[in-house]
């Protein structure tokens, strides 16, 4: 061992220089790499005890707020970036093929599967929108039979998971099947931005980098189709206000649809690219 005991010039080597041989390749690889990275950040930024302490106690309160309904880590994740650069490394952008984005807490399985044309707004309120468009493959040609699996926010900015009693259950959630043609039509409302869950570590974080935990306005999309990669991706209206402030970076210039205000609300043609499963 070229460094049995401690000191602050190697110590990532200290510390590596430790890794069993039962070590698998990919722990390996990882750790070695986290442990190097993370001794480069404390001897770049040299922390105070009191500041080391700081940075341990907001990662406690983060593991504390977590619960099935909270997931605060990956709130962590999502607005330091790296939930989008981990979809992004394994989604690398096909071409003409619908470019994906974010999860997010708030999708529901199985929502209800609705006829084509169906009113997604459960409430009636909020600007009605008409969505319309096809799922089609690289080629251009319709994907018959695709399900597009859609849910929002309502006007207020909240999905109904987080206003039980206040919204009807599924509300702004559907599942359409696409026709023979590809095409797959709903109406709902036009989606509003809203805040990213900040009454926790995360928000606080946020506020101390003076960052605003607003999300882009956007719907949500999961669509699938036997013999294709399924996607999941948004569409955003382009008059939102926070697209180049979008708190989870969740925005993509090829997800900003072409938003046009109509007699009795606004209209949104849709396509979605679909890349062959490999
Ligand atoms: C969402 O779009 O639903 C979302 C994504 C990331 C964090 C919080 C919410
Ligand atoms: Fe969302």
């Amino acid at each position: 061992m070229a460094h049995p005991y401690f000191d602050a010039e190697h110590s990532a080597e200290v510390v590596l220089e430790r890794l069993g041989p039962r070590t698998s390749a990919r722990t390996r690889e990882v750790m070695s790499s986290i442990v190097r990275h993370l001794h480069e950040v404390v001897k770049e930024t040299k922390p105070t005890h009191e500041e080391w302490l700081e940075a341990i106690g907001f990662l406690t309160r983060t593991g504390q707020m977590c619960s099935d309904w909270r997931q605060e880590f990956i709130l962590l994740s999502d607005t330091l970036g790296v939930t989008m650069l981990v979809d992004a490394l394994n989604h690398p952008r096909g071409g003409q093929a619908t470019e994906h984005t974010i999860l997010g807490p708030f999708y529901v399985e199985n929502a209800p599967r609705y006829p084509n044309g169906a009113n997604l707004c459960l409430d009636h309120k909020g600007q009605p929108l008409q969505v319309r468009g096809r799922v089609l493959d690289l080629e251009g040609n319709p994907i018959a039979g695709a399900t597009v699996d859609a849910w929002q926010t309502n006007e207020d900015g909240f999905y109904d998971v987080q206003q039980k009693g206040l919204q009807p259950d599924m509300n702004l959630r559907g599942v359409f099947a696409s026709e023979a043609s590809g095409a797959y039509w709903f109406t709902t409302v036009k989606p509003r931005y809203y805040p990213i869950p900040d009454d926790g570590p995360v928000g606080q974080l946020l506020g101390s980098m003076d960052r605003g935990p607003e999300r882009a306005a956007h719907i949500h999309f999961i669509v699938k189709a036997p013999g294709f990669q399924p996607v999941i991706t948004h569409v955003f209206p382009p008059d939102c206000p926070f697209l180049q402030k979008d708190a989870v970076f969740g925005v993509k210039q090829s997800l900003i649809g072409d938003f046009r205000k109509t007699d009795t609300g606004w209209s949104l043609e849709w396509d979605f690219v679909l890349e062959r499963a490999r």
